[in-house]
């Protein structure tokens, strides 16, 4: 078996690939499920005590968690579809599953792009001055263009990861599974979104 290597390096891929998916996704929900109801009940004062050291360590691992994880999976797409000839189906044209992993590394890289050139450009801008004990004079664009960024990522996660087990799970890509992918994702997201605040108060 170890002998394998094309078996052996694909599966370490993406061993490494969704330990990185999971370590900068499960930030993504914390920044978007769990802090902003807990950041509505501090004051001015505890925020800035409080965030530059809680939020600049979780940026650190969900902006690094997003870096490796594009990584590896553009490494994993490559590695996996050309070495394994999966791009093609025998009788000619795209496979079904090269349609739905190219669908989910789009989004994927899509994400990957708001985290490194628009969300964390605008956090290190905004903890530096809470640092600094003088706030950034434009912190509330910053972070308006921060939370914007953060929350196209939360709605595009669930098709994302729709479309990265379906390659070898479901298969079969047409038109009417891809809307429907994003209609049930982002309907669920917007459930989760709505569920946020309550969380803490009643349940
Ligand atoms: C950022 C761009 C991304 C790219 C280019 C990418 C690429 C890939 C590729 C090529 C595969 C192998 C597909 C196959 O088996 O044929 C894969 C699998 C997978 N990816 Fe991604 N991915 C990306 C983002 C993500 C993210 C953010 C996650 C979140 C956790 C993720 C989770 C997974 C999982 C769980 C699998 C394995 C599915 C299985 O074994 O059935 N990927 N990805």
């Amino acid at each position: 078996m170890l002998d394998d290597v094309y078996t052996n390096l694909n599966y370490f891929l993406r061993w490494l690939h969704i330990l990185a998916g999971i370590t900068w996704i499960g930030l993504l929900y914390f920044f978007n499920f769990v802090n902003p109801p807990f950041q509505a009940s501090l004051d001015g004062e505890l925020k800035s005590k409080i965030n530059p050291a809680l939020l600049g360590r979780a940026l650190f691992w969900f902006r690094w968690g997003a870096m490796f994880t594009f990584l590896m999976g553009l490494t994993l797409l490559l590695y996996k579809y050309t070495v394994g000839e999966l791009w093609t189906r025998a009788e000619g044209g795209m496979s079904d599953r090269a349609m739905w992993i190219l669908f989910g590394a789009l989004l994927g890289s899509t994400m990957w792009f708001n985290v490194w050139f628009i969300i964390w450009p605008a956090q290190k801008k905004i903890l530096g001055g809470l640092k600094a004990g003088q706030p950034h004079p434009d912190a509330a664009a910053l972070a308006k263009r921060a939370t914007a960024a953060s929350k196209m990522n939360t709605y595009l996660s669930a098709p994302m990861l729709f479309a990265m087990i379906a390659p070898t799970h479901y298969g079969t890509m047409s038109v009417t599974m891809l809307v429907l992918v994003l209609a049930v994702g982002f309907g669920m997201i917007k459930f989760l979104y709505s569920l946020a605040p309550k969380v803490g108060q009643t349940f």
